[in-house]
């Protein structure tokens, strides 16, 4: 596609937060207006995580300026490229790398970005795909890396996983699973248990219901674990993880606190590593959408994405991901709409009437010149 097909005006989810206070919605704009890039695309997806709930609604300061466009992931065909690497019609996607931080988002119908962050979509993704997996897919496949990486096997045990219906939680069973670990997925939502298990959870804990002793080491019960909630929860987590386990720190879905004792790492080995999705280099994130697209491609994708929406609905999205009711992953369509059949119907019907009227009009005034 030539960079003549670019329209000079777009719609863009634009967050501001100046003297007129924050404010966030989708508005025009050019490409020029974008933040710097040697790449352009045609954007066709993105999706909703929980960060961009807390940047799209001010819950949480995510933005390290503004105005910027809200939406952490991106995928989409290139239209215009500057780089060596990339050429026009490439499909591509961008997960993080400073996206809705530093430089626009994704939530746009163009999108500007540097090459140096992008990465070639994997043959055995569709651009739809590889946004149900998203920040959230690739941030559980960087701690299942960084935990083997670390000495974590399938056979030490069951892998606990906190926040287990959400993007990232929910995605992490299906990829522990497929890489062969057992899966004890940890929620708030009991009703979920049968959807759990069909994702591949060998067992399913409500979170109301979970006791962790005062004590700084407890029974170990699991191997390891993914955490997406902090707080209680992961300080809970580091007195029962078996000796020599790592827990991958994801999120702060309760709280960025953490409140534990030095017991667990120095008498049990146990390991806390940090997950920065956003941050990764290069090169561990290309390997990391490699095994995403093959060793450790999630089985149950159809199943994890909860419903594509419309930029109108990303409000709605963001405020389920906020209260904590959200299951699944949401993917964002920012194709052109095509005119449905029924605008096509409905505006056919509505030129018939007026032609119609005027027909109508048209008769009356001949009837009246006829009869004056
Ligand atoms: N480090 C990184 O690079 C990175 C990347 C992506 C996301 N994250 C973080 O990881 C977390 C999950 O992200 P996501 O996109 O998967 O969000 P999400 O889809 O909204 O999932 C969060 C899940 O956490 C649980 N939860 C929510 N509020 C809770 C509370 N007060 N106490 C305990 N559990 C609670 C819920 O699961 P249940 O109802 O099943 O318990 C909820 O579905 C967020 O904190 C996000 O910022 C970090």
């Amino acid at each position: 596609m030539p960079m003549s097909a670019l329209p000079s005006s777009f719609q863009a989810f634009r967050i501001h937060n100046d003297e007129e206070g924050f404010r966030a919605n989708w508005e025009p704009q050019s490409i020029d207006e974008q933040t710097s890039g040697d790449v352009v695309i045609e954007v066709h997806y993105s999706s909703v995580n929980y960060k961009d709930a807390l940047a799209g609604t001010n819950r949480g300061k995510i933005l390290r300026r503004f105005p910027l466009n809200g939406g952490i992931d991106v995928a989409g065909v290139v239209l215009a490229s500057e780089s060596d690497r990339f050429a026009i019609g490439d499909s591509v996607l961008m997960t993080g790398s400073g996206l809705s931080e530093t430089k626009d988002g994704g939530y746009s119908e163009y999108l500007r970005v540097s090459s140096e962050f992008l990465v070639p979509l994997p043959t055995n993704l569709t651009l739809h795909e590889s946004m149900i997996i998203g920040t959230a897919g690739f941030t559980a496949a960087l701690a299942l890396s960084r935990m083997e990486a670390n000495g974590q096997t399938p056979e030490m045990g069951p892998i606990a996983v906190t926040g287990a219906t959400g993007g990232v939680g929910s995605l992490a069973i299906d990829i522990f699973t497929k890489a062969g670990y057992q899966v004890s997925a940890i929620t708030g939502k009991t009703e979920a248990f049968d959807w759990l298990h069909s994702l591949g959870a060998a067992q399913c804990i409500d979170r109301h219901g979970l006791y962790w002793p005062e004590s700084p080491l407890a029974s170990a019960q699991f191997a390891g674990a993914l955490d997406n909630v902090g707080g209680d929860m992961l300080n809970g987590l580091t007195r029962v993880i078996r000796p020599w386990g790592n827990i991958a720190s994801c999120g702060m879905a309760a709280s960025m606190g953490l409140n534990t004792t030095v017991m667990p790492f120095i008498i049990r080995g146990v390991s806390l590593l940090g997950i920065n999705s956003a941050g990764c280099p290069y090169s561990l994130r290309a390997s990391i959408w490699d095994k995403l697209a093959n060793d450790w491609r999630p089985n149950h994708l159809a199943s994890i994405h909860t419903k594509t929406i419309g930029p109108d609905e990303l409000k709605d999205a963001f405020e389920a991901l906020i209260d904590g009711t959200n299951q699944g992953r949401i993917v964002v369509d920012l194709r052109p709409q095509p005119p449905t059949r029924k605008k096509t119907t409905k505006k056919r019907v509505a030129k018939k009437k007026a032609t119609r009227k005027k027909a109508a009009q048209k008769k009356a005034n001949q009837t009246k010149e006829k009869t004056s």
